[in-house]
């Protein structure tokens, strides 16, 4: 019996050490598993993700614009109404975007960011505070935004102001935040009120361990089913209609 115990405490103490080589490297084997993961994916979808241009050897990242054009068309959303809302507006480039191109005046478009950069870090590069801009001046009178992290203020904002979010039409979601908690969080909070045909638009899809990460425990377990139909440089600006939820 006390062979027995001293055997288990041993087996234990080995775990535990090998849980401490481990752990320096746990972000590393993290990404290797995003990784794979998101390499498994792309492969299962190149082919039927309609508008795609995997693969192309370099990345033009202002060709996501290109992108925005191929989801306006595809639903029309020049002359139909639409709920646009984008988490990570910093200088409003895509904000403006989709004010110029979506005209029907019963559209709305809500733009949220802390407006004082990013609240943790990015991978290597891109540090807590990074990509702060100052909250545009826009005249175009069907826009709001709301400044703040996401965590603080998207809750109380959606339930206090459901009436003004046409949340019943067509939804365009673009996630531009970059960071997987971010993601994540706006993703989860955002689940009652998405329904079958809103497009959710990821802006860097293909980083492993942010938003690709964030979409994947999204769909695995919110049981939700998202179509890719438009991807730009390799997926790393991805487009998904809500096909079931
Ligand atoms: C890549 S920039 C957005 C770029 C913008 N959509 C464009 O195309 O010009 C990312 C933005 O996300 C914001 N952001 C990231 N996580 C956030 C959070 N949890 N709450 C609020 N803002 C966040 C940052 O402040 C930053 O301005």
């Amino acid at each position: 019996m006390l062979r027995k115990l001293n055997s288990v405490v041993k087996d234990l103490i080995l775990v535990s050490r090998i849980a401490y080589i481990i752990y320096p490297f746990r972000k590393l084997l993290l990404f290797l598993y995003n990784l794979s993961e998101l390499t498994v994916w792309i492969n299962r979808n190149k082919r039927n993700t309609g508008s795609n241009d995997f693969f192309r050897l370099t990345r033009n990242y202002h060709e996501r614009l290109n992108g925005f054009a191929f989801i306006a068309d595809k639903y029309q959303l020049e002359n139909k109404p639409v709920s646009y809302f984008e988490f990570g507006v910093a200088s409003g480039v895509s904000f403006e975007w989709w004010l110029q191109h979506a005209k029907h005046a019963d559209s709305k478009f809500f733009g949220f960011d802390t407006f004082e950069g990013l609240p943790e870090d990015w991978g290597l590069f891109f540090k807590k505070g990074a990509m702060a801009h100052d909250m545009k001046a826009i005249a175009d009178e069907r826009h709001h935004f709301v400044k703040g992290i996401f965590q603080d203020t998207m809750r109380n904002f959606v339930n206090e102001n459901r009436a003004i979010l046409h949340l019943d039409q067509r939804k365009v979601l673009l996630f531009d935040a970059d960071l997987f908690s971010s993601t994540i969080y706006v993703l989860t909070q955002l689940y009652p009120y998405l329904r079958t045909g809103d497009v959710l638009i990821f802006d860097e899809f293909n980083v492993p361990s942010h938003e690709f990460y964030a979409m994947k425990i999204f769909q695995d377990c919110f049981y939700v089913k998202l179509r890719p139909v438009s991807a730009i440089n390799n997926f790393y600006q991805t487009a998904f209609e809500i096909e079931k939820i």
